[in-house]
């Protein structure tokens, strides 16, 4: 009986383990990472909504520390080492339209990374708390 208990008590702790699979280690890691942000950035050029926005912003920075904080968000092995939210979108005056309209680029750019939708979901609850320090500022 004691020996039966020990191997559920061990079976149970690797189905703990198998869970606490990072987003960022179920996305496949760096390069889906870099994958996505690639797309995202070809997104934003074909909008000029929202490309107006960037006017002037340096893309390859935008590119590295957005891949960074999309690592970071998700469990990955990095530091993001931008500035933060609020610093960056303060004064762009970002509307709530605008906002929703970007993270439907995001959607569309994880979708031609073959993100399954599960998985989409759960990167964009790590970037959703990002949106209060972005709005109304
Ligand atoms: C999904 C939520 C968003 C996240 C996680 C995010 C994240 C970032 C990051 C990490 C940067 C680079 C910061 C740095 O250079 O230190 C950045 C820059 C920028 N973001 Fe966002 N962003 C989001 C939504 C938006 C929205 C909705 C807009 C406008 C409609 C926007 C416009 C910009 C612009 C224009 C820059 C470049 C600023 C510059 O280089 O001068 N972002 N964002």
């Amino acid at each position: 009986m004691r020996i039966l208990s020990f191997i559920l008590l061990v079976a149970l702790m690797s189905g703990c383990a198998l869970n606490q699979t990072t987003v960022f280690e179920q996305l496949g890691g760096h390069s889906k990472v870099n994958e996505i942000v690639e797309n995202f950035v070809i997104e934003i050029e074909r909008d000029p909504v929202i490309l107006a926005y960037f006017e002037g912003a340096n893309i390859d920075r935008f590119v590295t520390k957005l891949s960074e904080q999309i690592c970071q968000r998700t469990g990955g092995p990095c530091e993001y080492t931008g500035d933060t939210m609020e610093q960056v979108h303060a004064g762009m005056n970002i509307t709530e339209a605008d906002f929703n309209r970007t993270v439907d680029l995001l959607i569309n750019a994880m979708n031609r990374a073959d993100v399954p939708h599960t998985l989409q979901n759960q990167v964009l609850n790590a970037l959703a708390p990002t949106r209060k320090e972005m709005l109304y500022l």
